[in-house]
């Protein structure tokens, strides 16, 4: 999706970026997307589960796997568009996302708003989920009993939803997705694939991490524009 000038100029400023340069063609980015693989199993075996979205939404509601289900307020499944492109993959839903059942809805949303506005995305034409369905307490990270239990409900929508392609935002997400303890700086501006139906996924700074980090921002811009470019060639 183009957008016009002064509509992307109000969205960098609303990220806290006044102005960037395009790259030309040569260097890094362009190399790394040059090894973007075509998608090796357009319809993976994640779709043998058979579950459509009410049903996975009512498993998802009820689900007990692990103790966060005690604490909760309510499970927070996901959001967006079922036909969208993108499917951006959070840690945890926070304080704010327990109460009102939807992902990044706090401070952070607004600014995850934003970011997906730079690059042409409005929220409702992504899809948004977690990588946890529920709050753990007290925002503590998420152990890996926790992930590992909640993981195959990401999956599922993973599979009902085919996404061209995945944004991970912070560490947490990434690591938990790609399975690896890597920092995420190392993660950052490469083309990584997720699960059996071999996704591409890229990984970026978290809006909350952002929010306390602003001189990072440049970097997560130059992640959005990095997986846009991803996602025109898959
Ligand atoms: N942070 C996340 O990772 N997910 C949310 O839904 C909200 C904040």
């Amino acid at each position: 999706m183009r957008m016009n000038r002064d509509l992307r100029r109000d969205y960098l400023q609303a990220i806290g970026i006044e102005s960037w340069v395009r790259r030309g063609a040569p260097g890094a980015q362009a190399e790394v997307i040059a090894h973007v693989p075509p998608r090796a199993v357009p319809e993976g075996p994640e779709r043998e589960s058979g579950v459509d979205w009410p049903e996975l939404e009512s498993r998802v509601a009820a689900c007990t796997r692990c103790a966060l289900h005690a604490t909760r307020t309510q499970a927070v499944f996901g959001v967006g568009s079922r036909a969208a492109q993108w499917l951006v993959v959070g840690e945890a839903p926070g304080a704010e996302e327990d109460a009102r059942g939807e992902p990044f809805v706090g401070r952070a949303g607004q600014l995850l708003n934003s970011m997906l506005r730079a690059v042409g995305l409005r929220r409702e034409e992504v899809y948004i989920a977690n990588v946890l369905k529920c709050r753990p307490p007290g925002n503590r990270d998420p152990s890996p009993f926790e992930a590992a239990e909640c993981l195959p409900y990401l999956e599922q929508q993973i599979a009902l939803l085919k996404p061209r392609i995945l944004l991970a935002v912070g560490r947490i997400a990434a690591q938990n997705l790609l399975r690896t303890e890597s920092p995420l700086g190392r993660l950052r501006l490469h083309v990584h694939h997720f699960g059996r139906s071999q996704v591409p996924l890229i990984a970026t700074y978290h809006p909350a991490y952002l929010l306390r980090t602003p001189a990072d921002k440049r970097k997560a811009w130059e992640d959005l524009k990095f997986a846009r470019e991803v996602c025109a060639r898959v």
